[in-house]
């Protein structure tokens, strides 16, 4: 039975498997020849123009600083060549970087090919981002996926540091776009800039695929399957990918977000047979958060917003169900301002403070 396809092995064991396939050819061959990542050079005359572009295109899009000492997060480094590129290039010299991936073998092949440099380290992230809260300036992402995900994002927010940036490179099913877009901003972060980068990839991705169609070719004796994967890995001309994209039904953009401060949404929608109703939630974690209503300085009632709010979570996502409140609120005899002031339940600190009128 050919080894890749028993059905034992599971679709992340398969993934390992092949990606240590794709590491040991490109130690073979000494250089990542393969890759590309898929933005078409402005100098062909520099020998890892296509490798590195697009990286180098994250931080012109980002606007990341090279005068200053940056910690920088690669989500999905792959092989790590990208950051660290930019770690030896372009970042200032007393930056630092973490490489985290999901791939297990992706890690250990960082951890050995990038071992001299003293300024990196590269983490597996199976279960969330392995850092404390707050802990980086950018967090970069080349076709990770990541941004697909809101507990991903819900990680790359918890451990930037505040109004720090996430710049991604992602490719996007056109008809999925919006609700991405919206994914990322329910998350608490602002898409400040979103550029498409698609004509741009097809013409680098056609422009090196007879190079990487010739190296792909030296593979015949490895399994028709795994060969398939290294084509759609590389991007080569005829894989699905490369059709959908010549097609408009997969796009390229490269995102820059800004990580919102400490962010509460919620209303107060209504007062209604002696309750005040409505919901609220923090961004940057789950916890309900705790609600007093102020009348003249004096805190007159309190609640949690931990109710069933399924419009709520129709618009913001399945994980915002409990976040409404409903406060037993007599009212006095002429209209009066009342406060609503919200506390984050897990430092105790209050996060804002809402005024409205009611009454009369
Ligand atoms: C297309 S490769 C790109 C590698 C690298 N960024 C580059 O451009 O050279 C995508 C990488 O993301 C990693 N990845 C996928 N999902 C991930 C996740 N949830 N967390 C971390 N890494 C992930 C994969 O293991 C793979 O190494």
């Amino acid at each position: 039975m050919n080894f890749f396809t028993r059905r034992k092995l599971s679709a992340k064991a398969k993934f390992n498997t092949y990606y240590f396939l794709y590491c040991c050819y490109e130690l073979i061959y000494g250089k990542v020849l393969l890759h590309n990542s898929g933005y078409f050079p402005s100098d062909l005359a520099d020998e890892n123009a296509y490798q590195y572009e697009l990286y180098r295109q994250l931080m012109a899009a980002g606007e990341i600083s090279q005068n200053t000492a940056l910690d920088i997060c690669d989500i999905g480094c792959g092989q790590g060549h990208g950051s660290v590129f930019l770690l030896k290039n372009y970042l200032h010299k007393e930056s630092h970087l973490t490489g985290l991936d999901i791939a297990e073998v992706a890690i250990k092949y960082c951890k050995w090919k990038h071992r001299k440099l003293k300024n990196a380290v590269f983490k597996l992230s199976q279960n969330g981002i392995p850092s404390t809260a707050e802990a980086f300036d950018v967090f970069l992402s080349v076709g990770s996926g990541v941004p697909h995900y809101s507990k991903l994002l819900q990680e790359v927010y918890r451990c930037l540091k505040p109004s720090g940036k996430f710049v991604f490179f992602e490719l996007y099913e056109t008809r999925k776009e919006l609700a991405l877009d919206q994914l990322i901003t329910r998350n608490g972060f602002e898409i400040t800039k979103k550029i498409n980068v698609t004509p741009n990839l097809l013409l680098s991705l056609t422009n090196d695929n007879e190079r990487k169609q010739a190296l792909l070719s030296r593979l015949w004796f490895l399994p028709k399957k795994v060969v398939h994967f290294l084509h759609h890995y590389a991007g080569t001309t005829g894989t699905e990918k490369f059709e959908a994209c010549e097609a408009d039904e997969l796009n390229g953009y490269i995102y820059v977000l800004r990580k919102l401060p400490d962010l509460i949404l919620g209303n107060v929608d209504l007062w209604d047979n002696g309750y005040l109703k409505g919901w609220a939630f923090a961004f940057n974690h789950h916890q309900p958060v705790k609600l007093h209503i102020i009348v003249d300085g004096q805190v007159i009632a309190e609640t949690i917003a931990n109710q069933d709010r399924k419009d709520v979570a129709s618009a913001y996502g399945k994980q915002r169900l409990n976040t409404g409140f409903s406060v037993a609120l007599p009212l006095a005899e002429n209209a009066r301002r009342y406060s609503v002031r919200v506390i984050d339940s897990e430092t105790n600190l209050e996060i804002t403070t809402e005024d409205f009128m009611i009454g009369g």
